[in-house]
């Protein structure tokens, strides 16, 4: 099948212009080859994961699939205990390409890639701040918009952020948030940008390392059934997500939305993971198949698009199904066009 071909394919070597975006603990080198396998580029979440553990997944991922795929570090050191920059030797070491940072600066990471022939893509949440990720030297910009699942680097939506970022850069722009399939690719690629990054579509696949029940939740959601705050701040302080609605927040909610110090069950432990460590009410966990306890009650990080998200087929199957929708809307939108230049004149 014929590829779509973008400055963003070009720069990343691909087929089509579709990213899976960095799910957290859900990635893993079955979901990162699948969707390289189709063309697009398959993503490794690494910031939770140690550097031993990193060099495993990359090496299990290249014996997997012949194509594409990157590494995501969160630059953020609220968020974790690893230093960006030994996370990134580790990939690089072990001959990762691609590598993309988010929620914070990429400064002294570019020129670590780059010497190393890779690529560095930069999360932004502003036009201001697609320009210094540029200026800083990245080869592409994600602009994330505030529909997103998981954190949120934006309060600006999809709809008026991809523009400003395409305008203000000349490197390829990759829209984030809110995109579920092939129309919404279309439209961003309409919008300016260059291709398209889908987190929560990506948890609805049959690879994805997503709890059964986070699973459900995604496919039964509405697109009106998230929160987006900074309820879930233990682990990763202040910095806001958006989830779909549980009882944690339902219960928060009817107690008046108290802060900090004074949410109700605090203090409680609500689930564990596979090693035995407990998950507070309020943690930042990701319910990944392992977790046992009330799932229902930690974040379900989910975005806006979790109303699109209908079905779990492959992440191969979705990455060409992506692709042959975004084909099917442009062609809709050149029908209308050819329409309209056909008509009668008036
Ligand atoms: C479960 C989950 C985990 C996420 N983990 C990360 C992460 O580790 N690093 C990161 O940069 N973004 C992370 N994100 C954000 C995604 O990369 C992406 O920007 C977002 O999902 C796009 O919006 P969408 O969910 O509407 O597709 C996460 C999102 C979700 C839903």
């Amino acid at each position: 099948m014929a590829g779509i071909e973008t400055p963003l394919t070009d720069v990343l070597d691909l087929d089509v212009p579709v990213v899976q975006a960095p799910i957290g603990s859900a990635t893993c080198p079955e979901l990162a080859a699948s969707v390289a396998d189709a063309g697009g580029l398959g993503m490794l979440a690494v910031t939770w994961r140690s550097p031993e553990r990193t060099r495993e997944l990359v090496r299990e991922t290249r014996r997997s699939t012949d194509g594409r795929f990157g590494v995501n570090v969160v630059v953020d050191d609220d968020a974790k205990s690893v230093p960006t920059a030994d996370h990134v030797a580790a990939c690089l070491d072990e001959g990762v390409e691609v590598v993309s940072l988010s929620f914070g600066d990429a400064d002294d990471i570019v020129d670590l890639v780059q010497d190393e022939g890779g690529v560095v893509l930069q999360s932004v949440g502003s036009a201001d701040a697609a320009r210094e990720a540029a200026e800083a030297g990245v080869d592409a910009v994600v602009a994330q918009g505030w529909e997103a699942g998981g954190h949120v680097q934006s309060e600006v939506a999809t709809m008026p952020l991809v523009p400003k970022v395409a305008d203000a850069v000349d490197v390829p722009v990759v829209a984030a948030g809110g995109i579920a399939d092939g129309r919404g690719i279309a439209a961003a690629l309409a919008l300016g940008a260059d291709g398209a990054w889908l987190g929560t579509r990506f948890l609805a696949t049959e690879e994805a390392r997503a709890h059964d029940l986070y699973r459900e939740r995604v496919l039964d959601a509405d697109e009106t059934d998230t929160y987006f705050g900074t309820l879930f701040d233990e682990g990763w302080p202040g910095v806001p997500h958006r989830v779909l609605r549980n009882s944690t927040l339902e219960r928060w909610q009817d107690a008046g939305e108290p802060p900090r110090g004074e949410r109700p069950g605090e203090d409680e432990v609500v689930a564990e993971t596979a090693d035995g460590d407990s998950i507070a009410r309020y943690e930042d966990s990701l319910a990944v198949p392992e977790v046992t306890g009330d799932v229902e009650a930690i974040p379900l990080y989910a975005g806006q698009s979790a109303g699109l998200t209908e079905s779990v087929p492959s992440a191969e199957t979705l990455t060409e199904r992506l692709a042959e929708e975004t084909r099917t809307a442009l062609n809709r939108t050149r029908s209308l066009l050819d329409a309209s230049d056909s008509g009668p004149e008036t």
